[in-house]
């Protein structure tokens, strides 16, 4: 099961490349089995707050995290939401993308799914 938060469209991309169900997050949703986490980065650096209230209440069952964000916004902060997350709820790091990344990294995130989270 794949969890996602896209805003412009880049994040629903990467998850659309994947074979794995998956699901939008909104208000309210609870999951109750192992999942990965997409999220894109806001603010400088930041969780996306639907993101960060989804967490609230799902982090138990979540086996990684997975941020789009854009280099642009520089070394410091580029995929800040990812890295935000690994130390707050203590959940792995998968892989950073630039935008909607490459097919490099949709075979990586694949591989880590089927190893760390169905395997
Ligand atoms: C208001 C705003 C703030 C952003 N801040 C960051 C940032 O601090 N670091 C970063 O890497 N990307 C930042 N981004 C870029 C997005 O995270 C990136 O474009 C991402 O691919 C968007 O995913 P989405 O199309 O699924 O919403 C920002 C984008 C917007 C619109």
């Amino acid at each position: 099961m794949i969890a996602y938060a896209s805003r412009t469209g880049n994040v629903k991309y990467i998850v659309s490349k994947l074979k794995v169900k998956s699901i939008e997050i909104s208000e309210g949703l609870m999951l109750t089995e192992p999942y990965l986490l997409f999220t894109y980065t806001d603010g400088l650096g930041d969780i996306p707050v639907k993101v960060a209230r989804f967490l609230d209440h799902n982090a138990n069952h979540c086996k990684g995290v997975v941020v789009s964000g854009n280099s642009n916004f520089g070394h410091a902060v580029f995929g800040g939401a990812g890295d935000k997350i690994a130390t707050t709820y203590q959940i792995p790091l998968v892989r950073k993308l630039d935008l909607r990344g490459y097919q490099a990294d949709y075979e990586a995130i694949q591989q880590y799914y089927e190893t760390r989270v169905t395997g």
